[in-house]
């Protein structure tokens, strides 16, 4: 099983922590589940602590980094889950939809191993998002609302479902894309970036010199210094919840 995040994982758990708040969301929306399946697992951010987990990860290098304390890990893929049906009372799947190389395989898998709740974080490929990609980095957004699927799609695998906005806090401890929106000056690290799929892909960094110079001479502070006033930005993060259907089209 040859996995991407065996390229492009190796150092992932450095900036890519679970963020608390967020976390605290996802717990919330699992509600009273007492088991869960977290596919998709990496190094097992945002696994409750507080209930039976089992973690699914296709990544040979995301499973190293699970740390032992962490859920028991099975190397698989969301589109073919190693579990009888219903086996779990729910799913869990972030910011890993995207990478499935079948995501509609995946989240019927996911109705099938779960009981009463999947809960999905992804990025809302309809959303504008914000200024790196908007400005700097055009390529990654355009990239970016290729690969995922848009929530409307997700939503079909899902009864009962709901939509929830997730503002993203200035702090973010998870360094994913849109995690630094007010702290402009991160994303000229590689090592930050190293942790960001959509510039694993992405084969022109020149933008970044731009960036930089505009945070030199004052213009990135005179377009986006508004946000500096901003504690949290919704910049196109969903959680998708709901009752896994039983009837999906084949
Ligand atoms: C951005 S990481 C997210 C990891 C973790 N959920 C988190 O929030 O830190 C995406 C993960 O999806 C995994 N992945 C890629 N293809 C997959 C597939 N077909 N089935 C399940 N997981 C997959 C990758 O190996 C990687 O660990």
């Amino acid at each position: 099983m040859s996995s991407r995040y065996d390229r492009i994982g190796s150092d992932y758990r450095r900036h890519r922590k679970e963020d608390a708040r967020l976390a605290r969301l996802i717990a919330s929306e699992l509600r009273d589940a007492r088991t869960v399946v977290n596919v998709g697992a990496g190094a097992g951010s945002y696994e409750p602590t507080d209930r039976f987990v089992v973690a699914v990860e296709p990544s040979e290098v995301m499973l190293e980094q699970r740390s032992r304390a962490s859920a028991p890990a099975v190397r698989a893929i969301a589109e073919r889950l190693p579990f009888r049906d219903e086996a779990f009372d729910a799913a869990m799947a972030i910011l890993t939809v995207h990478h499935w190389s079948d995501h509609r395989a995946g989240l019927k898998e996911l109705s099938r191993v779960a009981r009463e709740r999947i809960v999905l974080l992804t990025w809302d490929p309809r959303n504008e998002g914000f200024w790196l990609i908007q400005d700097y980095f055009p390529q990654i957004l355009k990239a970016d609302r290729r690969r995922l699927p848009p929530v409307e799609r997700l939503l079909n695998f899902l009864d009962d479902s709901h939509v929830i906005a997730v503002p993203i806090p200035h702090d973010c401890a998870d360094g994913f894309l849109g995690a630094y929106w007010r702290r402009p000056s991160a994303y000229l690290s590689a090592e930050i970036r190293g942790g960001i799929s959509s510039f694993a892909a992405c084969r022109d960094l020149s933008p970044l010199q731009r960036l930089e110079d505009d945070l030199a001479t004052g213009e990135w502070q005179r377009r986006y210094g508004d946000l500096l006033e901003k504690d949290e930005l919704d910049i196109g993060y969903r959680l998708v919840v709901g009752r896994p259907t039983k009837a999906v089209a084949p």
